[in-house]
């Protein structure tokens, strides 16, 4: 694993943009999951408008969503659909082949987990997960306490998500369970890149990066990456003793 410390936020989204181009450009028919969250915000917007300006062909590429909310629908503004689709599907105008998005509605959930380890294991695996982290050092919706050998499955979520998840909703919202791709995709990921940002993540990456390798803080699995890359800025970076 190899952790960057960036001056800022603005500094990490331009790395994380040019990894998921450079990613594109050398294998055009790339396929790359892509978490929702404030923190990959700009990374996305800066992709989107890097592929476009630098002519990169984005019609081969295949995007994963990482995660959703059960029982959110895609048109509510807080959900994982919603995000991918305003930040990164409709700015390149992907095709509708070209992309696979949670159901967090659908009556078969069981069967939505097995649909989506279809779609990506047919395609080749994860070439490249793009990841945030919770302030629990959740992954996805892996909350502390997951199994690290689970592809897509559903899950209560842990009390803080849901509290601090309601952050992306206008209204509060119920948030009780999470259908999520699993440890186990971000391990077999050709490359697991992690970035967070801010002071408020601090704590969370000390333990991510510094304390002991446990599903307790499922982000600790980045270090058990042979390719993981961690992106953080100075404010997530403030607690940790060896600074890179
Ligand atoms: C959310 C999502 C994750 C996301 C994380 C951090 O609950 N399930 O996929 O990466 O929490 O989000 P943010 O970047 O907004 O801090």
């Amino acid at each position: 694993m190899i952790l960057n410390v960036f001056d800022d936020h603005t500094d990490l989204s331009f790395q994380a943009a040019r990894i998921i181009c450079d990613q594109i450009k050398a294998k055009p028919d790339s396929v790359i999951c892509f978490a929702s969250g404030e923190t990959p915000l700009s990374a996305y917007s800066l992709f989107t408008t890097l592929m476009m300006a630098e002519q990169i062909d984005y019609q081969h590429f295949t995007l994963i969503g990482l995660d959703e909310w059960v029982g959110v629908p895609p048109e509510n503004h807080g959900s994982c659909a919603w995000f991918l689709r305003t930040n990164v599907i409709n700015p390149l105008n992907l095709l509708p082949g070209q992309y696979r998005l949670f159901d967090g509605m659908t009556s078969d959930l069981p069967g939505e987990c097995v649909a989506m380890d279809e779609f990506i294991s047919e395609r080749g695996g994860l070439d490249l997960i793009v990841v945030g982290i919770g302030m629990n050092g959740h992954i996805g919706f892996n909350e502390p306490g997951v199994s690290p050998d689970l592809y897509s499955h559903v899950i209560e979520l842990d009390e803080i998500t849901s509290t601090v998840g309601q952050k992306y909703f206008k209204e509060e919202t119920r948030l009780t369970k999470g259908i999520t791709l699993g440890i186990r995709h971000l391990r077999e990921a050709k490359t697991a890149m992690l970035l967070a940002s801010g002071e408020r993540k601090a704590p969370i990456m000390k333990a991510t990066l510094e304390g002991e390798i446990s599903m307790e803080v499922p982000a600790t699995i980045m270090r058990e990456h042979p390719n993981g890359l961690v992106l953080i800025d100075q404010k997530a970076a403030s607690l940790l003793t060896a600074r890179e």
